[in-house]
């Protein structure tokens, strides 16, 4: 990236920072590294994330960790530390000039985010999914592969939108709501940590 002053610290060491990594690589965006537990990536392994107070000064974080309430706490650490993030949009992606991007966002390949979209802090749009017009995303929610999300829908924090889900226009999902693969929501889900699955959705514990 042009005039990116600082390199890139990836926190996580799972399969998302896999992931992650090789797309900022491909884009050619500096890594210094990553942080987390030792795992998969050990060759680039900087420390636990106990070390993250050493590197805040002299690079940028992304956080690529899956889990959505895990994410929110690193990242609360590094804002307490005085990190700054890095937010992540791939080159095959389409973005709206007037949608809005949180920080430390990552948008990979393939997602397309409509017009005046708004996603919180932290999110993560994977490959092909794609974002309705004026949609809200609420911090730290993941929507995965191949979602579809109409327009003028609310999604809230800490969402979890499985793979290959469709949420139809207009739409309120309450927070740290699951959302199976594949399902259909066609109405509100106000319950709060509450799955829904199937086509059309429904709570999975009713
Ligand atoms: C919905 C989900 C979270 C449920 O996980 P879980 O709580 O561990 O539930 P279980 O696997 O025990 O399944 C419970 C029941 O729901 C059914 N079920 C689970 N997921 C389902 C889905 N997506 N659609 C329809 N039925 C589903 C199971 O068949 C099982 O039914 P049974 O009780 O009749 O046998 C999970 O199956 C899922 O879909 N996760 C999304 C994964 C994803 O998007 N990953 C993205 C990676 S990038």
């Amino acid at each position: 990236m042009d005039g990116m002053s600082k390199s890139v610290i990836v926190v996580g060491t799972g399969g998302y920072a896999l992931e992650l990594i090789s797309l900022l690589k491909s884009a050619c965006i500096p890594v210094k590294g990553c942080i987390g537990p030792k795992n998969k990536l050990s060759e680039i392994w900087l420390g636990p994330d106990n070390e993250l107070g050493c590197f805040t000064d002299d690079y940028f974080f992304v956080v690529a960790i899956g889990d959505v309430q895990k994410r929110s706490e690193i990242s609360k650490k590094i804002l307490s530390l005085g990190g700054e993030f890095f937010s992540f949009r791939h080159e095959n992606s389409f973005v709206a000039e007037n949608a809005q991007i949180g920080a430390g966002c990552v948008i990979y390949p393939g997602a397309i985010i409509h017009s005046n979209a708004l996603l919180g802090a932290g999110v993560l749009v994977n490959s092909g999914a794609t974002i309705g017009h004026e949609t809200q995303i609420g911090n730290f929610s993941n929507i995965s592969p191949g979602v579809s999300i109409g327009g003028n829908c609310t999604i809230g924090n800490f969402v979890h939108v499985g793979i290959g889900s469709t949420i139809i226009e207009k739409v309120f999902v309450s927070d740290l709501v699951t959302i199976g693969a594949g399902a259909a929501v066609i109405s509100n889900i106000e319950q709060t940590n509450a799955t829904y699955i199937g086509v059309p959705a429904n709570n999975l514990n009713r």
